[in-house]
């Protein structure tokens, strides 16, 4: 009869005989402990840090399954075999083949089976766990964080900051998973040496088709009617005049129950494909675009270079075809970077920065559009230029209302900071966005009434396709007062 003891006795030998079992020991009864704790104190949320669950399932984890292997790899595989009898695989063989034999290994059996319920519950505990923390924006966005930054930022301040960055990014589905760690692996890579490029170029190659993730939880085609946008802005001048820009945007829908597909996520439609070629990488320049729709149809339209040229429409070796989706509107749902006029506008509607405050939105837009090389000279200029500033042209507001002029400085300096990331090279207007058509870009990369069919038909600039522009810029439009009731 084999005694507990004995069994313990030939496991230390067998361990203190194989170096390999030895350094596998070591490195577990070390990391068990570590590792048990933490996992606890992460999955009761208890410690809040991107380098903790890096440490902890990155290195701790690795290494505690590491020193298993390493143990049992000694024991059975490697030299003072003899010393250790019970552990190798003639005396195990020998055991389970002869019935009257086997009732001794059962005590052994039942220690085996014991030591590796735990091991497994720990190393699932562990898998996931780390699972969820290399799923988690702390992983993809704080661990990295200079060179994201920039993304997590504007995402916190987005409509989105409760929807984690793998949502977009990867999906459900384990070809994604596997591709997203592959590509994770690669980028910490990246990191690690510094030789990512910065600012991180855009559009994405190899980001999921938005098809599959935003569908997750947007229906387009069931999106119906008008909505109504208003827009605020302020003016450089003195009062910093508010004025109001009120569009009725055609949302519309890709068409659902009866209801034809029409206004703007007419595009989505199942029943509409679009596919384009484009010329540069940023997908500015648009030279073919072919609608197909239903019934196989296809209609082509070609901007003008490409009806003068007829050659292949790719040109140029950054270019290639691309079928549309969200992406070609949405390309920044999330990472929201404003323009500086936007950013103003932003912070004095919430008044973040105080309307009252005389000339603020034209000091505020002659500050942060100057270039600086770092966030804290930035801000230190802007606070030093507005205090002088309004202690010259407004001594007595000044001296009555210090709070006020602190709050503008920080509102300033805010608008500044959440947009512009010199670190990594993002300036104003660094990464476009074609929700829109700032400066011929966005929807009129197709929308320019030059994109033409061989019989002359065009994709549509007309302001009123859209939207219906309801006042531009007014102050206090009528159409407001009229919908207020007032
Ligand atoms: C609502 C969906 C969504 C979420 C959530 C999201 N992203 Fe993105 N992300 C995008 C899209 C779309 C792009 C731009 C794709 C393009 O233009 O090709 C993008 C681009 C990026 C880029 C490239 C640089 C840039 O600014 O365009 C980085 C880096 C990035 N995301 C990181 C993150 C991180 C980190 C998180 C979580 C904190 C996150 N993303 C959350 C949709 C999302
Ligand atoms: C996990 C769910 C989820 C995914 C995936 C997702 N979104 Fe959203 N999205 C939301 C929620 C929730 C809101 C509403 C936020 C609110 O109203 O504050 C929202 C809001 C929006 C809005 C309205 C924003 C506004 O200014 O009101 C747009 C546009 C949008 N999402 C586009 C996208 C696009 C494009 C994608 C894919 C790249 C995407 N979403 C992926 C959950 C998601
Ligand atoms: C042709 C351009 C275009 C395409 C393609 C497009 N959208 Fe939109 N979408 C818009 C515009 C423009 C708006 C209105 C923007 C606003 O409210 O500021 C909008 C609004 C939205 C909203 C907010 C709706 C609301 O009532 O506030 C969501 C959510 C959204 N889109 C999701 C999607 C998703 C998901 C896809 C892809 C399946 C998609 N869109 C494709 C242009 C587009
Ligand atoms: C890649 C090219 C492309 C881009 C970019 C694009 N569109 Fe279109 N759009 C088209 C084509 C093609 C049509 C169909 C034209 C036709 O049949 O005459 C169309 C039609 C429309 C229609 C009319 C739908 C209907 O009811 O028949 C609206 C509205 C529209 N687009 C809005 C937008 C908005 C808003 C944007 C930018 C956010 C945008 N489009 C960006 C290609 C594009
Ligand atoms: C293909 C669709 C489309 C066409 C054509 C179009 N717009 Fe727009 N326009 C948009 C969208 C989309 C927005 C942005 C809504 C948003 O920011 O959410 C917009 C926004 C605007 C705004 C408000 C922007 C701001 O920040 O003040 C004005 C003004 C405007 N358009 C004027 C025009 C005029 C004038 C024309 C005709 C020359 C025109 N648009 C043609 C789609 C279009």
């Amino acid at each position: 009869m084999i005694q507990l003891t004995d069994i313990i006795k030939a496991f230390i030998k067998g361990v203190t005989h194989s170096t390999c079992s030895l350094i596998g020991a070591w490195m577990t009864t070390i990391t068990f402990p570590i590792l048990l704790v933490s996992v606890i104190l992460d999955m009761q949320g208890i410690i809040h840090n991107p380098v903790f669950g890096f440490v902890v399932y990155l290195i701790i984890g690795p290494l505690f399954i590491t020193g298993l292997l390493l143990v049992f790899l000694g024991l059975f595989f490697f030299e003072g075999k003899e010393d250790v009898g019970i552990f190798t695989y003639e005396y195990l063989k020998g055991h389970f083949t002869a019935g009257e034999r086997f009732i001794k290994v059962r005590k052994l059996i039942f220690l085996a089976t014991v030591l590796t319920l735990i091991n497994v519950f720990i190393i699932s505990l562990t898998a996931y766990s780390g699972y969820h923390y290399t799923e988690s924006v702390s992983f993809c966005a704080q661990l990295c964080h200079s060179v994201m930054a920039p993304e997590e930022v504007a995402y916190e301040n987005s409509p989105h900051s409760r929807v984690a960055c793998v949502e977009c990014h990867i999906g459900e589905g384990a070809q994604w998973f596997v591709k997203s760690k592959i590509s994770g692996a690669r980028q910490l890579v990246a990191v690690v040496t510094g030789s990512y490029s910065r600012p991180i170029e855009t559009p994405l190659h190899g980001l999921r088709p938005a098809r599959d993730t935003c569908e997750a939880c947007h229906r387009p085609e069931l999106f119906h009617g008008d909505k109504l946008q208003v827009i605020n802005k302020y003016l450089p001048d003195e009062k910093n005049t508010h004025v109001q820009t009120v569009l009725r945007l055609k949302v519309g829908t890709g068409g659902y129950q009866g209801t034809e597909a029409n206004g703007i996520h007419w595009h989505v439609s199942p029943e509409n494909k679009i596919t384009y070629t484009h010329s540069d990488r940023g997908r500015e320049h648009i030279n073919e675009v072919t609608l197909t729709k239903q019934d196989g149809t296809q209609v082509v339209f070609l901007s003008e270079e490409a009806q003068e040229s007829s050659e292949t429409q790719e040109g140029g070796h950054e270019g290639g075809t691309r079928e549309m989706d969200c992406l070609d509107c949405h390309n920044r749902p999330t990472h929201i970077y404003l323009g500086p006029n936007k950013a103003l506008d932003q912070k004095l509607a919430h008044d973040t920065i105080p309307q009252s405050l005389p000339f603020i939105k034209k000091m505020g837009y002659e500050l942060i559009t100057k270039e600086y090389s770092s966030k804290e000279e930035a801000k230190n200029n802007i606070a030093t230029v507005l205090r002088s500033w309004y202690r010259e042209n407004y001594p007595e507001l000044v001296k009555n209302n210090m709070p006020l002029l602190e709050k503008a400085i920080a509102g300033v300096q805010a608008a500044y900071v959440e947009n512009v990331y010199p670190e990594m090279k993002i300036t104003w207007n660094t990464y476009d966005n074609f929700l829109g058509h700032s400066d011929d870009s966005g929807c009129f990369r197709c929308h320019d009434d030059s994109h033409a069919t061989s019989t002359g038909e065009t994709i549509s600039g007309d302001c009123d396709t859209c939207h219906v522009i309801l006042a531009e810029e007014e102050e206090n439009p009528e159409v407001l007062s009229i919908l207020d009731g007032s």
